[in-house]
Protein backbone atom coordinates (compact mmCIF):
# COMPACT_ATOMS: atom_id res chain seq x y z
CA UNK A 1 0.00 0.00 0.00
CA UNK A 2 0.65 3.97 -0.58
CA UNK A 3 0.84 5.04 3.14
CA UNK A 4 1.13 8.98 3.55
CA UNK A 5 2.47 9.84 7.41
CA UNK A 6 1.82 13.30 8.46
CA UNK A 7 4.39 13.70 11.42
CA UNK A 8 6.78 11.17 9.68
CA UNK A 9 9.63 12.77 11.47
CA UNK A 10 7.76 12.47 15.44
CA UNK A 11 8.47 10.17 17.97
CA UNK A 12 5.47 8.01 16.93
CA UNK A 13 5.40 9.05 13.10
CA UNK A 14 9.36 8.14 12.40
CA UNK A 15 8.48 4.46 14.35
CA UNK A 16 4.97 4.14 12.09
CA UNK A 17 7.09 4.73 9.10
CA UNK A 18 10.07 2.36 9.77
CA UNK A 19 6.97 -0.63 10.72
CA UNK A 20 5.51 0.41 7.45
CA UNK A 21 8.55 0.03 5.42
CA UNK A 22 9.61 -3.24 7.18
CA UNK A 23 6.34 -4.19 5.56
CA UNK A 24 7.15 -3.67 2.33
CA UNK A 25 4.63 -0.57 1.94
CA UNK A 26 5.38 2.98 0.06
CA UNK A 27 5.39 5.55 2.49
CA UNK A 28 5.39 9.29 2.06
CA UNK A 29 6.50 11.63 4.41
CA UNK A 30 4.96 14.59 5.00
CA UNK A 31 6.35 17.33 7.65
CA UNK A 32 8.41 20.40 7.84
CA UNK A 33 11.57 19.03 7.57
CA UNK A 34 10.65 17.41 4.31
CA UNK A 35 8.95 20.29 2.97
CA UNK A 36 5.64 20.46 3.78
CA UNK A 37 4.24 22.74 6.13
CA UNK A 38 0.52 21.30 6.87
CA UNK A 39 -0.08 24.95 8.33
CA UNK A 40 0.23 26.28 4.74
CA UNK A 41 0.39 23.48 2.26
CA UNK A 42 1.92 23.61 -0.84
CA UNK A 43 1.69 20.98 -3.59
CA UNK A 44 0.34 18.42 -0.84
CA UNK A 45 -2.41 16.88 -2.95
CA UNK A 46 0.04 15.97 -5.73
CA UNK A 47 2.40 14.37 -2.47
CA UNK A 48 -1.01 12.37 -1.97
CA UNK A 49 -2.32 11.33 -5.83
CA UNK A 50 -2.62 7.47 -5.18
CA UNK A 51 -2.21 7.32 -1.64
CA UNK A 52 -4.32 4.50 -0.49
CA UNK A 53 -4.27 5.90 3.29
CA UNK A 54 -3.33 9.06 5.16
CA UNK A 55 -2.62 8.69 8.71
CA UNK A 56 -2.18 12.08 11.02
CA UNK A 57 0.41 11.97 14.26
CA UNK A 58 1.27 15.67 14.40
CA UNK A 59 1.67 17.29 16.96
CA UNK A 60 2.16 20.72 18.21
CA UNK A 61 2.74 22.62 21.80
CA UNK A 62 0.29 23.17 24.41
CA UNK A 63 -0.05 27.08 23.41
CA UNK A 64 -0.79 26.78 20.08
CA UNK A 65 -2.48 23.31 20.11
CA UNK A 66 -6.24 25.29 20.34
CA UNK A 67 -5.08 26.33 16.34
CA UNK A 68 -2.71 23.82 15.11
CA UNK A 69 -5.01 20.96 15.44
CA UNK A 70 -8.52 21.74 13.67
CA UNK A 71 -6.08 23.76 10.60
CA UNK A 72 -4.18 20.58 10.15
CA UNK A 73 -7.31 18.39 9.96
CA UNK A 74 -8.89 21.01 7.49
CA UNK A 75 -5.63 21.02 5.50
CA UNK A 76 -4.77 17.86 5.04
CA UNK A 77 -8.42 16.62 5.50
CA UNK A 78 -9.41 18.87 2.35
CA UNK A 79 -5.98 17.50 0.05
CA UNK A 80 -7.10 13.70 1.06
CA UNK A 81 -10.58 14.41 -0.28
CA UNK A 82 -9.45 16.55 -3.10
CA UNK A 83 -6.74 13.76 -4.22
CA UNK A 84 -8.78 10.41 -3.65
CA UNK A 85 -7.50 9.22 -0.71
CA UNK A 86 -10.29 6.74 0.35
CA UNK A 87 -8.73 6.50 4.28
CA UNK A 88 -7.47 9.01 6.63
CA UNK A 89 -6.45 7.85 10.23
CA UNK A 90 -5.81 10.11 13.22
CA UNK A 91 -4.04 9.56 16.19
CA UNK A 92 -6.20 10.87 19.37
CA UNK A 93 -6.09 10.62 23.08
CA UNK A 94 -8.47 8.51 24.91
CA UNK A 95 -10.93 11.07 26.82
CA UNK A 96 -10.45 14.31 24.62
CA UNK A 97 -14.70 13.93 24.76
CA UNK A 98 -14.49 13.92 28.62
CA UNK A 99 -11.89 16.70 29.58
CA UNK A 100 -13.75 19.95 28.24
CA UNK A 101 -11.68 21.92 31.14
CA UNK A 102 -8.22 20.69 29.41
CA UNK A 103 -7.41 22.76 26.37
CA UNK A 104 -5.00 20.47 24.50
CA UNK A 105 -7.85 17.55 24.74
CA UNK A 106 -10.42 20.34 23.17
CA UNK A 107 -8.04 21.13 20.61
CA UNK A 108 -7.74 17.07 20.03
CA UNK A 109 -11.28 16.67 19.70
CA UNK A 110 -11.83 19.60 17.34
CA UNK A 111 -9.22 17.75 15.25
CA UNK A 112 -11.42 14.60 15.09
CA UNK A 113 -14.18 16.99 14.17
CA UNK A 114 -12.59 18.80 11.53
CA UNK A 115 -11.24 15.48 9.94
CA UNK A 116 -14.77 13.89 9.85
CA UNK A 117 -16.43 16.74 8.23
CA UNK A 118 -13.44 17.40 5.54
CA UNK A 119 -11.89 14.25 4.69
CA UNK A 120 -13.40 10.26 3.57
CA UNK A 121 -12.90 7.22 5.60
CA UNK A 122 -11.91 8.90 8.79
CA UNK A 123 -11.02 6.15 11.65
CA UNK A 124 -9.80 7.56 14.69
CA UNK A 125 -7.48 5.81 17.29
CA UNK A 126 -7.60 7.33 20.50
CA UNK A 127 -4.28 6.21 22.78
CA UNK A 128 -4.00 6.81 26.17
CA UNK A 129 -0.77 8.63 27.74
CA UNK A 130 2.80 7.05 26.08
CA UNK A 131 4.64 5.08 29.11
CA UNK A 132 7.61 7.64 28.89
CA UNK A 133 4.83 10.47 29.57
CA UNK A 134 5.66 10.30 33.74
CA UNK A 135 9.14 11.04 32.33
CA UNK A 136 8.11 14.15 30.34
CA UNK A 137 6.01 15.77 33.26
CA UNK A 138 8.91 15.29 36.04
CA UNK A 139 11.54 17.03 33.30
CA UNK A 140 8.88 19.72 32.33
CA UNK A 141 7.78 20.45 35.73
CA UNK A 142 10.57 20.37 37.78
CA UNK A 143 11.68 24.11 39.03
CA UNK A 144 13.97 25.16 42.04
CA UNK A 145 14.13 21.26 42.78
CA UNK A 146 10.72 20.19 43.13
CA UNK A 147 8.31 18.89 40.72
CA UNK A 148 4.53 19.95 41.01
CA UNK A 149 2.66 16.95 39.19
CA UNK A 150 -1.10 16.62 38.77
CA UNK A 151 -2.49 14.14 40.92
CA UNK A 152 -4.39 11.98 38.40
CA UNK A 153 -4.73 8.52 37.68
CA UNK A 154 -3.38 6.96 34.19
CA UNK A 155 -3.18 4.34 32.07
CA UNK A 156 -0.41 4.42 29.97
CA UNK A 157 0.86 2.35 26.98
CA UNK A 158 3.37 1.22 25.11
CA UNK A 159 4.40 3.39 21.63
CA UNK A 160 5.28 0.21 19.97
CA UNK A 161 1.62 -1.31 20.32
CA UNK A 162 0.21 2.49 19.28
CA UNK A 163 2.34 2.13 16.24
CA UNK A 164 1.35 -1.64 15.02
CA UNK A 165 -2.55 -0.93 15.84
CA UNK A 166 -2.04 2.15 13.63
CA UNK A 167 -0.98 0.46 11.18
CA UNK A 168 -3.26 -2.48 11.20
CA UNK A 169 -6.01 0.41 11.16
CA UNK A 170 -4.01 2.04 7.96
CA UNK A 171 -4.23 -1.06 6.00
CA UNK A 172 -7.99 -1.97 7.04
CA UNK A 173 -7.22 -5.28 9.02
CA UNK A 174 -8.66 -3.39 11.68
CA UNK A 175 -11.71 -1.43 11.11
CA UNK A 176 -13.53 1.57 13.09
CA UNK A 177 -12.59 3.75 15.41
CA UNK A 178 -10.72 2.19 18.87
CA UNK A 179 -9.38 2.99 21.61
CA UNK A 180 -6.15 1.95 22.85
CA UNK A 181 -4.17 1.59 26.60
CA UNK A 182 -1.58 -0.28 28.42
CA UNK A 183 -2.48 -3.31 30.84
CA UNK A 184 -2.57 -1.35 34.32
CA UNK A 185 -3.85 1.81 35.73
CA UNK A 186 -0.99 4.01 37.36
CA UNK A 187 -0.77 7.44 39.02
CA UNK A 188 0.82 9.81 37.61
CA UNK A 189 2.43 10.86 40.76
CA UNK A 190 3.28 7.99 42.29
CA UNK A 191 5.04 7.20 38.50
CA UNK A 192 6.99 10.40 39.21
CA UNK A 193 8.17 9.74 42.70
CA UNK A 194 9.38 5.83 41.08
CA UNK A 195 11.61 7.60 38.48
CA UNK A 196 13.40 10.27 40.76
CA UNK A 197 13.67 6.90 43.21
CA UNK A 198 15.16 5.44 40.38
CA UNK A 199 17.60 8.02 39.20
CA UNK A 200 19.03 8.72 42.67
CA UNK A 201 17.78 12.28 42.52
CA UNK A 202 16.75 14.15 45.52
CA UNK A 203 14.16 15.72 43.50
CA UNK A 204 11.13 16.55 45.21
CA UNK A 205 7.76 15.52 44.09
CA UNK A 206 4.38 17.61 44.82
CA UNK A 207 1.38 16.91 43.96
CA UNK A 208 -0.70 19.63 42.84
CA UNK A 209 -4.57 19.61 41.70
CA UNK A 210 -4.98 19.30 37.96
CA UNK A 211 -7.96 19.82 35.29
CA UNK A 212 -11.06 18.04 38.10
CA UNK A 213 -12.47 16.40 34.83
CA UNK A 214 -8.30 13.88 34.75
CA UNK A 215 -8.55 13.84 38.37
CA UNK A 216 -12.13 11.95 38.03
CA UNK A 217 -10.75 9.38 35.84
CA UNK A 218 -11.20 10.91 32.37
CA UNK A 219 -7.93 10.12 30.79
CA UNK A 220 -8.58 6.24 31.60
CA UNK A 221 -9.60 3.83 28.72
CA UNK A 222 -13.29 2.95 29.01
CA UNK A 223 -14.36 -0.66 29.16
CA UNK A 224 -14.53 -1.28 25.38
CA UNK A 225 -10.46 -0.42 25.25
CA UNK A 226 -8.01 -2.99 23.71
CA UNK A 227 -5.36 -3.43 26.54
CA UNK A 228 -2.25 -4.35 25.01
CA UNK A 229 1.95 -4.16 25.39
CA UNK A 230 3.80 -3.96 28.73
CA UNK A 231 2.43 -2.64 31.75
CA UNK A 232 4.28 1.28 32.13
CA UNK A 233 6.56 -1.18 35.50
CA UNK A 234 7.33 -3.86 32.74
CA UNK A 235 8.61 -1.33 30.60
CA UNK A 236 10.50 0.62 33.05
CA UNK A 237 12.78 -2.47 33.61
CA UNK A 238 13.05 -3.15 30.01
CA UNK A 239 13.71 0.54 29.24
CA UNK A 240 16.40 0.83 32.51
N1 LIG B 1 2.29 12.10 24.41
C1 LIG B 1 1.30 11.27 24.72
O1 LIG B 1 1.28 10.67 25.81
C2 LIG B 1 0.19 11.02 23.71
C3 LIG B 1 -0.82 10.08 24.00
C4 LIG B 1 -1.80 9.82 23.01
C5 LIG B 1 -1.78 10.48 21.79
N2 LIG B 1 -0.78 11.41 21.56
C6 LIG B 1 -0.78 12.09 20.25
O2 LIG B 1 0.24 11.51 19.46
C7 LIG B 1 0.52 12.37 18.36
C8 LIG B 1 2.00 12.28 17.98
O3 LIG B 1 2.80 12.67 19.07
P1 LIG B 1 4.41 12.62 18.99
O4 LIG B 1 4.91 12.75 20.38
O5 LIG B 1 4.84 11.47 18.12
O6 LIG B 1 4.70 13.98 18.22
P2 LIG B 1 6.14 14.65 17.92
O7 LIG B 1 7.25 13.70 18.23
O8 LIG B 1 6.15 15.99 18.58
O9 LIG B 1 6.11 14.82 16.33
C9 LIG B 1 5.33 15.81 15.75
C10 LIG B 1 5.39 15.65 14.24
O10 LIG B 1 4.54 16.66 13.66
C11 LIG B 1 5.27 17.34 12.65
N3 LIG B 1 4.79 18.72 12.53
C12 LIG B 1 4.69 19.65 13.49
N4 LIG B 1 4.24 20.81 12.99
C13 LIG B 1 4.05 20.59 11.65
C14 LIG B 1 3.60 21.40 10.58
N5 LIG B 1 3.25 22.70 10.74
N6 LIG B 1 3.53 20.86 9.34
C15 LIG B 1 3.88 19.55 9.14
N7 LIG B 1 4.29 18.74 10.12
C16 LIG B 1 4.38 19.26 11.36
C17 LIG B 1 6.73 17.29 13.13
O11 LIG B 1 7.67 17.43 12.07
P3 LIG B 1 8.36 18.85 11.71
O12 LIG B 1 8.77 19.49 13.01
O13 LIG B 1 9.50 18.48 10.81
O14 LIG B 1 7.32 19.63 11.00
C18 LIG B 1 6.79 15.86 13.66
O15 LIG B 1 7.02 14.95 12.60
C19 LIG B 1 0.04 13.78 18.82
O16 LIG B 1 -1.06 14.19 18.04
C20 LIG B 1 -0.42 13.56 20.27
O17 LIG B 1 -1.54 14.34 20.59
C21 LIG B 1 0.19 11.67 22.47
Amino acid sequence: MKIAIAGATGRIGAQLAALARSQGHDVVEIARETGFDLLAPVGLEDALAGADVVVDVTAAPLEVAGDFFPAVARNLGGAAAAAGVPRTVVLSIVGVDRSPDYDYYVAKLEQEEAYRATAPGVVVLRATQFHDFAGQMLEWNTQDGVAHIIDVPTQPVDTREIVKLLLEVATGEVEGDVDLAGPEQENLVEQVRRLVERARSDVKVEAVDGPPSMMGGSMLPGPDALLRGPSWAEWLEQEG
